[in-house]
C-alpha cells in the first residue's frame, strides 16, 4: 500500500504515519525529517535546506524531487509519503515517477483542521533529536519528561515552531499545498479525514478498512 499524507504543519501528518505503521510495515518517507537530518548533519543538502526551512519557506523542488526519486527507486512499496508533494509541480513529478516506476498510489489522506488548533499543539509540540517521534507536553506526553519513548533520544522543540514561522507555514500550505488536494480528487484518490475535534487516533481501525477497500481497487 502506498500513501500520501496531506495536511497543514501540525496537523498530525508525522503522529498518524506513526499510528497506521501498527497496521502494516511502512516505510516512513518524510521529507521534513530528512532535511532535518541533513541539517543535523551537516550536509551540503542540508546547508541549502536550513536556509528555507528556518524562514517556514519550502525548499526548491528540483532537490525535494531528487530526494524523493532516491527514496523512491529504494523502497519501491509500501511506503508513506508524508509532507511530498507540496505544491502542484512535485504533484505532477510524483505521478512521473511512480509511472516510471511503475507502482500505484493507493490513497492520498488529506488531514483537515482548524488553524487554532494548529498553534496551539505546535506550541507544545516535542520532537525526538534522534528518530524525529513526535509527541505533544500537553496531550501526548514521553512516559519518561524529555526521553523519546521509541529510542531513548533527548527531545527537543523544532526552530520552525515558532509562532511567527508558524502563520508563514500555514500561509505556504494554503497558497501551494491545498491545491493539490483538489488535484488528489479529481483523480478519485483524496481520503479526508477530519482530525481537529475529533481525534482520528480513536478513529484509526475505521480509516485503516477504508484504505484497504482502496488498496482492492488500486
Ligand atoms: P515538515 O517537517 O513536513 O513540517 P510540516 O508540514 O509543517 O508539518 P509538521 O511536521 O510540523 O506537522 P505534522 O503534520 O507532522 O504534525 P505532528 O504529527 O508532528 O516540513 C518542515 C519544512 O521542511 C517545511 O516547512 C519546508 O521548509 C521543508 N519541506 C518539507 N517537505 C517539503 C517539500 N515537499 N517541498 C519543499 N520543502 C519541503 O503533530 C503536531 C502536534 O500535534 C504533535 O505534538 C502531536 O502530538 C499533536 N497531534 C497530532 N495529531 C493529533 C491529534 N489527532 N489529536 C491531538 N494531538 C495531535
Ligand atoms: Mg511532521
Amino acid at each position: 500500500m502506498q500513501l500520501v499524507i496531506l495536511g497543514a504543519p501540525g496537523a498530525g501528518k508525522g503522529t498518524f504515519s506513526q499510528s497506521i505503521k501498527k497496521y502494516k510495515q511502512f516505510t516512513h518517507i518524510a521529507t521534513g525529517d530528512i532535511f532535518r537530518k541533513h541539517i543535523k548533519d551537516q550536509t551540503d543538502l542540508g546547508k541549502v535546506a536550513s536556509t528555507y526551512i528556518e524562514k517556514g519557506k519550502l525548499v526548491p523542488n528540483d532537490l525535494t524531487d531528487d530526494l524523493i526519486f532516491s527514496e523512491l527507486n529504494l523502497v519501491k512499496k509500501d511506503f508513506i509519503l508524508d509532507g511530498y508533494p507540496r505544491n502542484l509541480d512535485q504533484a505532477k513529478k510524483l505521478d512521473e515517477m511512480l509511472r516510471e516506476l511503475k507502482i500505484p498510489l493507493t490513497a492520498c489522506v488529506s488531514l483537515s483542521i482548524e488553524q487554532e488548533v494548529i498553534v496551539d499543539r505546535l506550541r507544545s509540540r516535542v520532537v525526538c533529536s534522534n528518530c524525529a517521534y513526535s509527541y505533544n507536553l500537553k496531550t501526548a506526553p514521553t512516559k519518561t519528561k524529555g526521553i523519546c519513548d521509541n529510542c531513548g533520544g533527548k527531545l527537543v522543540h523544532r526552530k520552525d515552531d515558532s509562532p511567527e514561522i508558524v502563520t508563514h507555514r500555514i500561509q505556504i500550505y494554503e497558497r501551494e499545498t491545498e491545491p493539490v488536494i483538489n488535484y488528489y480528487e479529481e483523480q478519485g484518490k483524496l481520503l479526508e479525514i477530519d482530525c481537529g475535534e475529533i481525534d482520528f487516533v480513536t478513529q484509526i481501525d475505521e480509516i485503516w478498512s477504508l484504505l484497504l477497500e482502496r488498496e482492492v481497487k488500486v
